[in-house]
C-alpha cells in the first residue's frame, strides 16, 4: 500500500514508518520542517513538507494525500503547546486530512488519538483542552465516509516494545504503553478489516497484538 504518515518525524511515527517500510509498503512522510526530510528518507519514506496549521495549506495537503491508499494521523502539537495549538493542530490538522482524504478518494484513515478522548470532561483541567480537541478530531473522522480506525493509547513511553497489548473499546483504567507497541498496533491494524469503523483504547498488556485486534 501507499501510506501517508502525518507527523512522520514524531517519536511514535518514526517507529511506524520503519515498520511499514519493512513490511513492504511505500511510505510518504509528512513533516513541516525541511531539516527533518533527511531523517524521513533515512527511515525509508519519501518526505513531503507541509505545515498542517498553515493558512494556505489546501494545495499542499491535497498533493500529500493524492494517490495514497491510507493515511495515519500521528502528528500532535505536543505537551508544551497551549490551547490554541490544540485547536489548530490536534483538531484542525487531523480534520484537514480527513477532508483531503474524502476529496481525493483515500478510503482508509487511522487516527492516533488518546485515552480519555471519549470523556474529555473527566480529564484534569490541564488535559481538558487537549482531550476536547482529540475528541472533536475523532468525531470528525467518525462522521466521515472513510474506513476509519481510532486508536486511543494511554501514556506513551520510550520503553522497549513487547509485541503484546491490552485493547478494548473502553479499558476503564489508566496506564502506559511503549511507543513501539503503539506503532506495531497501527501497522497490524492497517489492513485488518476487524478494526474498521472502530474506536478503542490500548495499554501495555499480555495479548499478542494481532490477537488483541481480532478480539475487538
Ligand atoms: N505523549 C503521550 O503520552 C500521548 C498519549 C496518548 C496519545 N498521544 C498522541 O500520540 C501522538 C504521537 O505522540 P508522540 O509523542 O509520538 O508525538 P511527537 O514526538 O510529539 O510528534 C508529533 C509530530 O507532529 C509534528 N507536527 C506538529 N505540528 C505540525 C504541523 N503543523 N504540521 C505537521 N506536523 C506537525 C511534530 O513536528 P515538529 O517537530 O515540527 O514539531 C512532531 O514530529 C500525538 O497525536 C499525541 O497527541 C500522546
Amino acid at each position: 500500500m501507499r501510506i501517508l504518515i502525518a507527523g512522520a518525524h514524531g517519536k511514535t511515527a518514526r517507529r511506524l514508518v520503519r515498520m511499514l517500510v519493512e513490511d513492504g509498503h511505500e511510505v510518504r512522510g509528512l513533516v513541516r520542517k525541511q531539516e527533518q526530510t533527511g531523517d524521513v528518507e533515512a527511515d525509508g519514506a519519501g518526505p513531503v513538507v507541509v505545515d498542517l496549521e498553515a493558512e494556505e495549506v489546501e494545495g499542499g495537503v491535497g498533493r500529500a494525500v493524492e494517490g495514497c491508499d491510507a493515511i495515519v494521523f500521528a502528528a500532535g502539537a505536543g505537551p508544551g503547546s497551549g490551547a490554541e495549538r490544540k485547536e489548530t493542530m490536534d483538531y484542525g490538522g487531523a480534520a484537514k486530512l480527513v477532508e483531503a482524504a474524502e476529496e481525493h478518494g483515500v478510503r482508509r484513515y487511522l487516527m492516533l488519538s488518546a485515552m480519555g478522548a471519549g470523556d474529555p470532561e473527566g480529564g484534569s483541567e490541564a488535559m481538558r483542552p487537549y482531550l476536547r480537541a482529540k475528541a472533536r478530531a475523532d468525531e470528525r473522522l467518525r462522521s466521515s465516509s472513510l474506513d476509519y480506525t481510532i486508536i486511543r493509547p494511554g501514556g506513551l513511553t520510550e520503553d522497549e516494545g513487547t509485541g503484546t497489548i491490552q485493547a478494548a473499546e473502553k479499558l476503564g483504567r489508566r496506564g502506559e504503553i511503549p511507543r513501539e507497541d503503539v506503532a506495531r498496533t497501527f501497522a497490524a491494524a492497517l489492513e485488518n478489516g476487524n478494526t474498521y469503523h472502530k474506536t478503542f483504547d490500548v495499554l501495555a498488556g499480555e495479548t499478542p497484538i494481532p490477537e488483541a485486534l481480532s478480539r475487538l
